[in-house]
């Protein structure tokens, strides 16, 4: 694997997933591999999960961790080619992606949407720069559209916590105050075709996800007919793709309630977090027994593990 931004790096996704899998059963089998290697983490944007669970994954394969939150301790990168900087920006991406390539083997980078300009977000400007400039591989940490290493931690999770062979998953969008990117969403759809999932997609009308990820995908207006017979219910709220970035407000009954989940097969819970309580889900299902998403945060550790494993070159 050279880089890890989205499914199509991925020769063999159900593989990889058992492999994380395997990772986790021993977590320092593979602890030699990334001996005298150094993983660079790049942040845009804020984290708590994929920030820590991508420097334990690493450290647990014997890798050094660099980490910079550019946007925040970095000079004001700029992005556009051809640019003339007499404004804010300082540093042009070509110059500062190349120099952390020098000082590390892998960079990782998060950058998140604009979620005004569906053009410019769905072409990846920030991460194709990053992917362009790097003469080290580069793994998505959450991009404008995709976060394929968070998907890789739900399907190893769906395998773990599964009680039939071909569990019902319904992804179901949720409240939300704020527009939030569909990245989550659209890789979540991408692994779950890639995996062979029964996998439906609830949202209120005018939410619909882009065509390009929900094709030959059940979508349902009605939240709590999809719910039905439900074996896991992932919920996530996405802003609008058709009138981008808008924020739907007409439907906090959308919200995930101990009345919502028993509409289901007693579903089990995911979300990627962070999550706004008693928004998107109420306490009584966050806290209750059949909540994941906890084990789903750990799960990024494998996830992020099989990954740098797999780029570093391992091949069992
Ligand atoms: N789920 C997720 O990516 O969490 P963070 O934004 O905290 O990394």
């Amino acid at each position: 694997m050279k880089n890890f931004v989205s499914i199509q790096d991925v020769g063999d996704p159900s593989a990889l997933v058992k492999f994380a899998q395997k990772l986790k059963s021993n977590p320092y089998q593979l602890e030699e591999l990334g001996r005298r290697k150094t993983l660079g983490l790049v942040f845009l944007n804020p984290s708590l999960r994929t920030r820590l669970s991508t420097q334990k994954a690493a450290y647990q394969l014997g890798m050094d961790v660099l980490v910079m939150n550019i946007s925040q301790d970095g000079w004001t990168l700029e992005t556009r080619e051809g640019a003339v900087m007499n404004g804010t920006s300082q540093e042009h991406i070509k110059e500062a992606v190349p120099v952390i390539a020098q000082y590390c083997d892998i960079m990782g980078v998060r950058t998140f949407p604009s979620l005004t300009n569906k053009e410019t977000d769905y072409a990846e400007k920030t991460l194709q720069a990053f992917i362009n400039w790097s003469p080290v591989p580069i793994i998505s940490l959450e991009s404008a559209t995709l976060h394929p290493l968070q998907s890789l931690a739900d399907m190893l999770t769906i395998e773990e916590f599964k009680k039939v062979a071909n569990p019902k998953i319904v992804l179901t969008w949720a409240p939300h105050p704020k527009a939030l990117p569909q990245a989550v969403a659209n890789s979540f759809l991408q692994w779950s075709k890639a995996m062979g999932h029964d996998i439906v997609v609830a949202n209120p009308k005018g939410m619909d996800l882009s065509p390009a990820f929900s094709e030959g995908i059940e979508v349902i207006h009605d939240q709590n007919e999809a719910l039905k017979d439900a074996d896991f219910v992932y919920a996530k709220n996405w802003s609008s793709f058709t009138s981008y970035g808008e924020i739907n407000t007409d439907n906090e009954d959308w919200i995930l309630t101990p009345e919502k989940m028993a509409m289901t097969n007693q579903a089990q819970f995911m979300h990627c977090l962070p999550v706004r309580r008693n928004v998107v889900v109420s306490d009584a299902v966050l806290d209750g027994p059949n909540s994941l998403v906890i084990e789903q945060a750990n799960n990024r550790t494998f996830a992020a593990q099989a990954v740098l494993a797999k780029i570093l070159g391992y091949e069992g």
